[in-house]
């Protein structure tokens, strides 16, 4: 399948002009503090990968130190996707994330520190605490019979525990599936199965501002479709609030007081899985991303290490939750391999009001503070006399991650959140790829809003137009990868041939990213968004054919299509064309029961803002959806619905322009 043309030129970013050179005094404490220097490092990272990579293993603790970094046959038929990093390397994950700190002085430093919704509820755990805690831990999923290579799935709110229980798989060499909270009791059970999970680590309840959501509730209904499923931990909250299963649910904190608080780590193989993370693509179904040990953490640490330019008296907030691949390599494993106090909060930005955040930087003197643009956009909105009534002086490096961070946006974090001197980082990366790969380094580059700037360390792109042929400067095109990287995911969990299909087919030999963007004529990159089928909705992301699939799942939906609008505070919003089946007229009632339904199966955050009812979808002869067509309509841009030629109907579009039905 050929790349859709980019049609978001970016051309107003562009136009804006502004530049923002690292300050010389600032950067002096820099781990990168020239341009030359990150130019150095770069290019040999790509002239020499073999020795940059072997040398920079030397940042983690190895059991058996590997000989080689990176195998692979860029001219053989398997070409990209084939490779193994530090393969004959032997460690372990927890014991980066906890042990080697207990040794260097860092025992009773915090290794993490949880803040509540609610104010009073703060948690702190020292290196040492948490090593104890995740050892316990570690001992109980021994004791359920868990070994190397099962699957644990977590299903958890922002916690301790969440980072507790995938520091333990890590630990005794289990693979662990983190299912975001907020998704449905059915893409729960989803999840479990096509992995075949063990155990399920929950919650009685987690609030969302006034709301309360009931986890283990949505994993008892899940459950009843999940046989590989033994055991289920459940993290107390309230203890009316839970029903317990007596053969199968037990109470987590009390479980794993009765263990004992050492457990030596696994030594496991570099190449062996270390989590899978299910995440939406072009199809109808989540994909299980896989990634392994060694390279995913030198990836994690290292581009940790280096873009949010970490020092030793930092303290670091992450805004993820680690449903999401973010929470995973900068909340959890990038973080704690560096010895870094990482900081969490569960609960909305905006509760009790919209100073939520700046007053957790202010009360914790937060230094490095990474978030998701359509937090900034949506705080934003209720203006800067938040931020300036809290002292955010502590700050030095904001970052931003999941979409593409429009200049406004960036300009207002860096004005009223940064105060004018912080630097702003735009990351850009996928789950696929385990780290970050484009982002400016704080200490040596300049800042353009809106640009992700440059490459990580052996990081190769490539733009394409979608002949193949390569675009030309400040041209857009597909963004691809020319050379496997360590934090690359290995696999599709039980599915190599739609790993290959989905990433290696469009560009032979290239890994494409689903991403268009372009260079401009300094060499910085500009991320314009999704090419493909996927969505972007406040950071999250979702693929448009399984919210269809979801809407046809209702007995009087014939045929449905999914778009993506520009929103102002979320990125995009989801605009859905349902056709009802013959015969039905579509009321009110189909439209609640529409929601429910994408509720039901995927949860709240895939229900679509509009649902326009239509007798028919635009296609053309050969029976394809007019996506592109719909998109517009959706957006209102009709004057502007280009070549209409290859239409089966043309007068379904003057109906969905007037939405008659
Ligand atoms: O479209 C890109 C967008 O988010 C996609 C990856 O989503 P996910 O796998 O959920 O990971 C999100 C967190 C890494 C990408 O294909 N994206 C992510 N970061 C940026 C971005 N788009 C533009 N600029 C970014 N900084």
């Amino acid at each position: 399948m050929p790349a859709r043309i980019i049609e978001n030129s970016n051309k107003n970013i562009q136009s804006e002009k502004l530049i923002f050179p690292p300050e010389k005094e600032k950067s002096m404490q820099s781990h990168i503090n020239v341009e030359s220097k990150y130019t150095d490092m770069y290019e040999r990272s790509l002239r020499e990968p073999e020795k940059f990579w072997i040398e920079s293993a030397a940042e983690l603790s190895w059991f058996k130190f590997p000989k080689k970094a990176l195998k692979y046959s860029p001219n053989s038929e398997l070409g990209i996707f084939q490779h193994t990093w530090f393969e004959d390397g032997i460690l372990n994950v927890s014991f980066n994330c906890l042990d080697r700190h207990l040794v260097n002085g860092k025992e009773n430093k915090p290794a993490i520190i949880f803040q509540g919704q609610n104010e009073k509820e703060v948690k702190s755990y020292t290196f040492k605490e948490l090593h104890e805690e995740v050892c316990r831990l570690s001992n109980l999923f021994k004791s359920y019979g868990i070994n190397k290579g099962d699957r644990i799935c977590i299903y958890l709110p922002v916690c301790i525990e969440a980072v507790c229980a995938m520091l333990a798989s890590s630990r005794i060499g289990a693979i662990h599936s983190v299912v975001f909270g907020g998704f449905s009791a059915e893409a729960l059970a989803y999840r479990i199965n096509h992995c075949q999970c063990k155990i399920v680590i929950t919650s009685d309840v987690t609030v969302r501002g006034k709301k309360k959501i009931f986890l283990k509730k949505e994993t008892d209904i899940a459950l009843q479709e999940c046989p590989s499923v033994e055991h289920v931990l459940v993290v107390k909250k309230d203890p009316d609030l839970c029903e317990m299963n007596p053969h199968r649910d037990r109470f987590y904190h009390e479980e794993i007081a009765k263990m004992s608080p050492d457990c030596s780590p696994e030594p496991l193989q570099a190449e062996d899985p270390l989590f899978i993370l299910y995440t939406s693509g072009s199809t109808g179904k989540p994909k299980g991303v896989v990634h392994s040990q060694a390279g995913y953490l030198l990836h994690a640490s290292l581009s940790h290490k280096y873009i949010f330019d970490i020092r030793e008296d930092d303290r670091y907030w992450c805004t993820a939750d680690p449903g999401w691949i973010t929470g995973h390599s900068y909340v959890v494993y990038g973080p704690l391999a560096n010895g870094c106090t990482t900081y969490i909060y569960d609960g909305l930005p905006d509760f009790p009001d919209p100073g939520r955040c700046w007053k957790i930087i202010k009360e914790n003197k937060i230094t490095v503070f990474y978030t998701a643009p359509t937090l900034i956009r949506s705080l934003m909105r209720e203006g800067e006399s938040w931020p300036q009534s809290y002292d955010l002086s502590s700050l030095r490096i904001l970052g931003s991650v999941g979409e593409p961070i429009n200049p406004n946006a960036w300009m207002w974090y860096y004005q009223f959140i940064g105060n004018n001197h912080c630097r702003v980082i735009d990351t850009w990366w996928q789950t696929e790829t385990g780290g970050i790969m484009i982002a400016p380094f704080p200490g040596c580059h300049t800042l353009k809003p809106g640009s992700a700037s440059r490459p990580f360390f052996g990081v190769e792109p490539i733009i394409l137009r979608d002949d193949g042929s390569e675009c030309a400067p400040n041209e857009s095109g597909n963004l691809c990868m020319k050379r496997p990287w360590p934090g690359m995911m290995r696999t599709i969990w039980n599915d190599r041939d739609k790993f290959i299909e989905t990433y290696f087919t469009q560009f032979p030999g290239l890994y494409f990213t689903g991403d268009g963007a372009f260079i401009d004529s300094d060499g910085d990159y500009w991320l314009s968004g999704r090419v493909d089928d996927v969505v972007n909705i406040a950071g999250h992301r979702l693929g448009t054919a399984e919210i269809e699939s979801a809407l046809v799942n209702h007995p009087s939906v014939a045929e449905a299509a999914v778009v993506s609008v520009d929103d102002s505070i979320k990125g995009e919003a989801l605009y859905a064309f349902v056709t009802p089946i013959r015969d039905c007229i579509p009321d009110e009632t189909l439209r609640n029961e529409l929601f429910t339904e994408v509720r039901k199966i995927i949860g709240a955050i895939a229900v679509p803002q509009t649902i326009q009812f239509t007798s028919a979808l635009p296609k053309t002869r050969s029976g394809k959806i007019m996506r592109r067509l719909l998109k517009k309509i959706a957006s209102k841009k009709y004057e502007d619905l280009g070549d209409v030629s290859t239409l089966a109907d043309p007068l379904i579009i003057k109906n969905l322009i007037k939405g008659i039905f």
